[in-house]
């Protein structure tokens, strides 16, 4: 885990992320009489185990040592020798199958089984050929997969089996998450236990030792078909410790016994052990003290792996040497015991190649040096994870001892801190042109694992191929978890781990109906969305070519078009998505024509104006991302590349700190967001000031429309990113609020213009609010804090008529974003005329203010958008973090997908564009730039469409080719 706030405190509760100040210096003291201590114990046993065998010359003094213990040791060298295996055996049942567990009929799926079609070359698998969903029925007994074929008549099977008729739907293997922290924190994240941080070197924990089965997220990360995950201990530590490969059946509601720690391993034998180590920024920011001890920089972590695992290795050989005798001699004749400490334990199994190292990194430094102690100490790093350097240097991971590791990616997740600010989206598709496996992880929490797949779908989306993409959340991490023979395929043997999808699973809002593990059903009752017949994508392969963005003038002409966005009443949305003869035209960026266009074409073609073949085009306004850190925080974790945090007193404008340029806007810009509204902030959309519209696009402020808006609206925080900075509670800040906006209500002093000091004032602003022409954003996800914001509307706006009786029914205009819990209140917001942004759209219970959202399908009934939407409340959508801008419109395509038909696409688009600018009072016509458009291959809301140009003010376009 990984993340940090601008001002250094964690994006969430994270015992990881950096403390805002440094880490208080009893810990550190500690640490080092601790270090100190392992290294005297080591020392002083080695000693005496030397002059033992010298004295000794091997032989037991009489009647000093005990000879069973002697048996005993002498047995335990068989299990410092094992080597775990690789190979499958056949199994009759699965050891994790509970007896009573009915047997299963799926009937009438459409499968992707996770391998080619048999036959299919190694070459021709990896250039996509032979992959293919397939008709058929599954029969499942004993946890295990048994057949696989079309029309199993069930008068076969036994007669209690239980049948799943999945009308064809699609139906994978279980999704493997290798990369989780998941049941390591509390709900709402109130309490952590990720990371030892005793010490910075800890191979010695276990993350079982804190995995709490009862952790809701169990539940909701399940409910998106992750049926299997590595639960990692945190990256705070060099080495971190031990993971665990669990499953997330808990309980008798889930088919199990019991709940226990002990009952969720994936493989009750624990044939393979895993440990996570870490490099890079998180351990020397967490461990180091200047002028004590390290690690304070990469050195000094290259240094702290090295001298770890030069222990691990004496022990080791002590202990291979204290067996080679004892097999000579026998055990019982031994002068000394074997040597055994748990403290080295672990690492001696690493060097053993019985445990699977997974390690977090990021950078060449970081890279390169691992793949360095691995060829030093001879072992195996299976993963780097985060990784986002990786596709920079394959032939430094093919160096790798024994074996070239994969990547665990996220599939955009990147810019957040400078390890993270080297990234590209197409990593995926180039490791995997490189040989090297992408596989897709969230890091749970932050990713919400419950969404993996839309990593793999975003990964497909960059480039990746379609059947890579799959395998990167299923088969692929099965394999680096060294069960590559029992989860991650749909294949006879295999654990029964199977999810049914009311869609592809990536598909944008693709969730299961039905999730198993071995052989179990998971949800009781689950809700299933409404959804057109599921039919499986079909490939994109162009997406494997980048395009390059160049600037044109004059002429450009995209040929089929099937679907443009009605910018007045006049236009046309249904397009013949059969023919390409729909054509958009454009002059010096303008549209001068959309249809067959024969004419406007044949003159564009005379002058050798590019023609661009789309399949599937689309044009859509641009999108808005609406209250982000977007054009005021680059690096989240940096504040140099901020425009600093609001004041605590007093009001800023955005627009006086906006930040052009970077890649972040290059990014939203590229992805067709090209408007963003922006308001001074602490973190996201927890924002306080006057917020800015401007262009993403635009190279500085005095640039022509940079800028469109000065000042848009007033924000305040009122979630519990409220309850600091001397507001030590929510209805302190709440009351803080209404008493200034009572005061802006009662003082009938005029408006000060912009000509005066005081017309920056936060007074002012508030005089603005209550007079109805400026909107109030307030950031909140609790239900109950929303219910005290309409109550407060009603107050000001009562207020606002006894203090004018001349204004008829004032009205408040008051958006809130944020809103988690909105479904809660959702007539009352709806009667109370407040729109709603939501942001996430997807959320988790990732604050304890955000405890009773809806995560969706399979589990819950609805989500707080549909609510909204049903309730009549005016919804747009924004994101919490910067990276995300980027995915606005494909957000906007998990609400359409899932709105269970609320929503046409029209109105999807409006989720991140017009509707935003309506809650706001802003007539969006009036916007600089309103006749600017985003040409599309493929859809903006559907995985694999991309942006293949933007219309630009200055008369150009911008065409990606
Ligand atoms: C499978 O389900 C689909 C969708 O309901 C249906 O059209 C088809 O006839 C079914 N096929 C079989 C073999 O039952
Ligand atoms: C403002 O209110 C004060 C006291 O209520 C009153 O004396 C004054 O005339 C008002 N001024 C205006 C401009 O209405
Ligand atoms: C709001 O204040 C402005 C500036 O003082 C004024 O021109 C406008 O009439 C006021 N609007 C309302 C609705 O009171
Ligand atoms: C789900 O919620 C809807 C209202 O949005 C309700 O009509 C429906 O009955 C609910 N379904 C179940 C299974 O509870």
């Amino acid at each position: 885990m990984d993340k940090r706030l601008s001002n250094g405190l964690p994006t969430y509760r994270d015992a990881t992320a950096p403390s805002p100040t440094p880490p208080p210096t009893w810990r550190n003291r500690k640490r080092r009489r601790r270090g100190f201590r392992i290294l005297a114990t080591t020392c002083l046993a080695f000693l005496a185990y030397c002059a033992a065998q010298i004295a000794s010359n091997t032989l037991r003094p009489i009647g000093t040592l005990s000879i069973d213990r002697l048996r005993q040791d002498h047995a335990v060298c068989a299990v410092l020798r094992k080597k775990p295996t690789e190979a499958s055996t056949t199994r009759d049942h699965n050891k994790r199958w509970v007896k009573g567990t009915k047997p299963l009929l799926i009937r009438n799926a459409t499968i992707w089984t996770g391998e080619p079609a048999a036959g299919t070359s190694a070459e021709d698998a990896r250039a996509g050929k032979g992959w293919s969903w397939v008709s058929s029925d599954v029969f499942v007994d004993k946890g295990l997969i048994v057949h696989i074929r079309p029309s199993i008549s069930l008068a076969s099977m036994p007669s209690d089996t239980n049948v799943f008729e999945a009308y064809g739907r699609l139906l994978t293997a279980g999704i493997v998450d290798m990369h989780s922290h998941a049941g390591l924190s509390s709900e709402g994240g109130l309490q952590d236990d990720t990371n030892e941080m005793s010490t910075d070197v800890t191979p010695y924990v276990r993350s079982i030792d804190g995995v709490d089965p009862l952790q809701p997220e169990m539940e909701y990360i399940k409910s998106g078909g992750v049926t299997t995950s590595l639960f990692l201990p945190g990256s705070g530590n060099n080495i971190g410790g031990e993971a665990y490969v669990l499953k997330f059946a808990v309980g008798s509601k889930n088919g199990r016994e019991e709940i226990s720690q002990q009952d969720l391993y994936a493989d009750p034998d624990r044939n393979w052990r895993y440990m996570k180590m870490a490099c890079g920024e998180n351990p020397k920011r967490i461990y180091g003290k200047v002028g004590e001890h390290g690690p304070v920089s990469r050195l000094g972590e290259a240094w702290e792996f090295r001298h770890a695992l030069e222990q691990a290795r004496k022990y080791v050989s002590e202990q291979d040497d204290w067996c080679t005798t004892a097999d000579t001699v026998g055990g019982e004749n031994m002068a000394t015991y074997l040597k055994q400490d748990l403290r080295l334990e672990s690492l001696g199994a690493v060097l053993r190649g019985q445990v699977r190292v997974n390690t977090h990194c990021y950078t060449i430094p970081d890279l390169e040096a691992f793949v360095r102690h691995t060829n030093e100490f001879k072992f195996r790093v299976y993963a780097f994870h985060h990784a986002h350097q990786t596709f920079l240097v394959p032939e430094v991971l093919k160096r790798a001892w024994g074996g070239t590791p994969a990547a665990a990616l996220f599939a955009d997740n990147m810019y957040y801190k400078v390890e993270a600010y080297t990234a590209s989206e197409r990593a995926g598709a180039q490791l995997y042109a490189h040989n090297i496996t992408p596989t897709y992880v969230s890091d749970n929490p932050v990713l919400n694992s419950q969404h993996v797949v839309f990593e793999a779908a975003k990964a497909y989306g960059n480039g990746l191929p379609y059947h890579a993409a799959l395998a990167g959340v299923t088969s692929a991490p099965a394999k680096l978890l060294g069960l590559g023979d029992r989860i991650g395929k749909i294949k006879a043997g295999f654990d029964a781990d199977i999810v049914v999808w009311d869609s592809d699973p990536l598909a944008a809002g693709a969730a299961p109906v039905q999730v198993w593990i071995d052989g179990a059903p998971q949800f009781e009752n689950p809700y299933e969305l409404s959804k057109p017949e599921p039919v499986p994508i079909t490939p994109v392969t162009a997406l494997a070519n980048e395009l390059k963005v160049s600037s044109v003038s004059g002429s450009v002409v995209f040929t089929g078009i099937s679907y443009a966005y009605p910018k007045t009443s006049k236009d046309t949305t249904s397009m013949d998505r059969n023919t390409d003869s729909t054509s958009a035209v454009f002059e010096n960026g303008r549209l001068i024509c959309l249809g067959v266009c024969a004419s406007e074409v044949e003159v564009a073609r005379s002058a050798k104006a590019p023609v661009v073949q789309l399949k599937n085009g689309h044009l859509t306004p641009p999108f808005t991302a609406f209250s982000t850190t977007l054009g005021l925080s680059e690096i989240d974790s940096e504040p140099d590349t901020h425009d600093g945090p609001p004041p605590s007193d007093g009001i800023t404008r955005a627009t006086d700190g906006l930040l052009f340029g970077g890649k972040q806007l290059a990014q939203a810009y590229a992805h067709g967001v090209t408007r963003a509204i922006s308001a001074p902030n602490d973190y996201g959309f927890e924002a306080k000031g006057v917020s800015a519209g401007f262009r993403t696009g635009a190279k500085h402020l005095l640039e022509e429309n940079a800028v469109w808006a000065d000042e848009v609206g007033l924000h305040y925080v009122l979630t519990l990113g409220a309850k600091k900075e001397g507001t030590a509670s929510i209805s302190a800040a709440i009351a803080a609020l209404r008493g200034k906006l009572l005061d802006a209500v009662n003082n009938n002093a005029t408006i000060p213009d912009l000509s005066t000091k005081d017309g920056y004032a936060e007074k002012t602003y508030l005089k603005r609010v209550v007079n109805g022409t400026l909107p109030l954003i307030l950031a909140v996800h609790s239900a109950d804090t929303i219910a005290s914001i309409i109550r407060l509307k009603y107050t000001i706006e009562s207020a606002i008529s006894k203090a004018e009786p001349s204004s008829i029914n004032p009205i408040l205009n008051v958006v809130i974003i944020g809103a988690a819990e909105a479904h809660l209140v959702a007539t009352e917001l709806a009667a109370a005329k407040i729109p709603v942004i939501v942001a996430p759209l997807q959320p988790h219970q990732g604050s304890w203010d955000q405890k009773r959202c809806l995560t969706g399908a399979p589990l819950t009934n609805g989500t707080t958008l549909n609510s909204l939407l049903d309730a009549g409340v005016l919804v747009g959508i924004s994101v919490e973090e910067t990276w995300e801008t980027r995915d606005l419109g494909l957000l906007a395509g998990i609400a359409y997908a899932n709105s269970e038909g609320r929503l046409t696409l029209d109105q999807g688009l409006d989720l991140v564009g017009r509707n935003v600018y309506k809650a706001l009072n802003i007539d969006d016509s009036n916007v600089p730039g309103s006749d600017e458009w985003i040409v599309w291959e493929g859809s903006p809301l559907e995985t694999g469409g991309r942006v293949r140009a933007i219309s630009g003010l200055s008369g150009r376009m911008d065409v990606w080719q």
